[in-house]
């Protein structure tokens, strides 16, 4: 285990980054994740959160970054089935093999799946209630996560609410990881990127306050369980 995480590690590279990375083990990476955001993220919460109140007032529009597998989107749509107002959701990737497997998954009312970044949904002029993204910081340069977050900004209508949520680095993340993984590694990840780019994220990633040095004006950094991060910006 590196004793290191004192510093992030900005060098590590996860292998489902790498385009040459074998497909079968990506698309395998990919049909795990909502298992592990389940576990580690949240997803429920962030939608009872900053999702559900909105819906209980009238139809809301939803943009996820970042979508991976789009499993939180698929997962909200079915959650808002109950609520008042009627839920639109675009859900964007700019990786093409990220795009592929996102697009030959269930289609849910109200759910559109893009290959596209956040620049390129404000080309479009479509706006949004609430914007969001879950793990997708660490994968980003510093200058990266800047410009992520002023087009987040930008993205967001009058009232609306743009959400950034990520692992937040420690020496216990990064141990409850390499233990809480071991048992599965020969079941539920086995073939996959997840243990060692899970290993590698938590390295990648930021602590709070190097979150909060990095955000732009009128964005807030919050902390949450376990081991979570997020950047919170309301228009
Ligand atoms: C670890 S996955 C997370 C996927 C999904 N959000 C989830 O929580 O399951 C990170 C995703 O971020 C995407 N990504 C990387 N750089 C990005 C950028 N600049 N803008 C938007 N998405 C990006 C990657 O293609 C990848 O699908």
């Amino acid at each position: 285990m590196p004793g290191r995480l004192a510093v992030r590690d900005a060098v590590a590279t996860e292998r489902m980054d790498d385009p040459h990375c074998d497909p079968e083990r990506l698309a395998r990476t990919y049909a795990r994740f909502g298992l592990v955001n389940a576990v580690v993220a949240s997803p429920r919460a962030t939608y009872r959160r900053w999702i559900a109140p909105r819906l209980r007032q009238g139809d809301v529009r939803l943009l996820d970054i970042g979508t991976g597998g789009a499993d939180f989107p698929r997962a909200v749509c079915r959650w808002a089935r109950r609520e008042r107002g009627r839920l639109d959701v675009l859900a964007i990737d700019p990786d093409p093999r990220a795009f592929a497997f996102a697009a030959r998954g269930p289609r849910g009312r109200g759910l559109r799946v893009r290959q596209m970044d956040a620049a390129a949904v404000i080309a479009t002029g479509e706006r949004f209630d609430v914007v969001v993204s879950n793990h997708v910081l660490h994968h980003l340069s510093d200058a990266e996560v800047t410009a992520l977050l002023d087009e987040s900004a930008q993205l967001l209508r009058p009232g609306g609410v743009a959400v950034h949520r990520d692992i937040e680095r420690s020496r216990g993340a990064y141990l409850a990881f390499w233990i809480g993984t071991l048992p599965f590694v020969p079941f539920v990840l086995r073939g996959t990127f997840l243990r060692e780019d899970g290993l590698t994220s938590i390295r990648r990633s930021r602590t709070a306050r190097e979150l909060a040095q990095l955000v732009p004006t009128g964005w807030r950094v919050e902390r949450g369980w376990p081991a979570r991060v997020e950047a919170v910006r309301e228009a």
